[in-house]
């Protein structure tokens, strides 16, 4: 069976930084709060921005660093829970801006998990000879659909996109190894972002639901260390391999003590969790995306690594990669 593979990444933020200070401004909390409960100093916040517009910059400094040309593209993927409008597809614009004429388009939803979702996707298009260049966006301005008034989740959360161009692997070494996906939507009640209530001739609802991110916590918080564990041990067995084979763990960016909690529990040095939430904060879907692009250009992994990427996220839903990097 051929292998998906990782032939290219990029990324991009807003330029405007907003510090646990600035949020002080806003919310009562304090950046000592935000700090000790999850890691996070600053996030990156648009100022202008659409989903589609960072989508276009990550997905065109992932093409650059693959070396091929928008032509090439045979599908775009992009995962988000944030796009610019219902229709048409965040994909499709990007598409478009790219001028990728021969490409098919599509959006994803798996809230944080998103990432992981569309490059398990794209991997099945590559594994079975369908297609040969995908493009895999993970893109969110989570800005517009923040309470900037509920303390409790407009500290975590943070706009950006993360994009990687998969391909065939053209040796046994190289590409995805393992993979996993997983959803529980008896838990939907933990994370949830409401959409347009349903309002016609035949339905006059009293009041509308309010299109901003609520979150359970602390139950949050527990199924994302058990996930981040579960999902490690499991593709270690499906792959036969050891945590020791492993040089890298990239977990969505979600709270640094979620990653030390997981990390504890299986046993793994901390060392090995590439860890950037204190600059990004929370950014859904784009953060596995982000973290990848700046591991490769800073050139901390090198061909022959085996890395695992971990989401998790609203639905709930979880899922994990086990790959060589090439
Ligand atoms: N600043 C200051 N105080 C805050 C605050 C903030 N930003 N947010 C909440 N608080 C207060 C609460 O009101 C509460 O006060 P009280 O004790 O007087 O009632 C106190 O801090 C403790 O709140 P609690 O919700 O119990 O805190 P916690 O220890 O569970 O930490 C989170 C809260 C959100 C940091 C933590 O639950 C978490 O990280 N969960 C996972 C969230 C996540 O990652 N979501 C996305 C996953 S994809």
């Amino acid at each position: 069976m051929q292998h998906a593979r990782i032939i290219g990444t990029g990324s991009y933020v807003p330029d405007n930084i907003m510090t646990n200070d600035d949020l002080a401004e806003i919310v009562d909390t304090s950046d000592e709060w935000i700090s000790s409960r999850t890691g996070i100093k600053e996030r990156r916040i648009s100022k202008g921005e659409s989903t589609s517009e960072m989508a276009y910059y990550a997905a065109l400094k992932a093409i650059e660093n693959a070396n091929i040309s928008a032509m090439d593209l045979d599908l775009i993927i992009c995962a988000t829970i944030t796009p610019d409008s219902f229709m048409p597809s965040v994909a499709c614009m990007v598409q478009e801006r790219l001028g990728a004429k021969k490409a098919a388009a599509f959006d994803l939803s798996a809230a944080c998990t998103g990432m992981i979702y569309a490059m398990v996707t794209s991997a099945m298009f590559i594994e079975n000879g369908v297609y040969q260049k995908i493009l895999v966006i993970g893109a969110e301005t989570l800005s517009k659909v923040l309470n900037w008034n509920d303390r409790s989740t407009c500290v975590l959360f943070g706009d950006g996109a993360g994009a990687v161009v998969m391909s065939v692997s053209q040796s046994s070494r190289g590409g995805m190894i393992a993979h996993h996906l997983f959803s529980d939507g008896e838990k939907q009640s933990y994370l949830t972002l409401p959409s347009i209530t349903l309002k016609n001739p035949y339905v006059q609802p009293e009041t509308t639901d309010v299109p901003y991110i609520l979150m359970k916590g602390q139950e949050v918080f527990k199924y994302a260390v058990r996930s981040i564990a579960d999902n490690i041990k499991l593709l270690l067995s499906k792959a036969k391999m050891e945590k020791e084979d492993i040089q890298y763990i990239i977990t969505h960016q979600a709270n640094f003590r979620i990653i030390e909690h997981a990390a504890k529990i299986s046993d793994i040095s901390l060392d090995k969790f590439y860890v950037n939430l204190e600059r990004y904060g929370n950014t859904s879907a784009a953060s596995i995306g982000i973290a990848l692009d700046e591991m490769n250009r800073k050139e901390i992994i090198s061909a022959g690594d085996k890395i695992i990427l971990v989401g998790f996220g609203g639905g709930m839903t979880s899922g994990a990669i086990l790959m060589e990097w090439a």
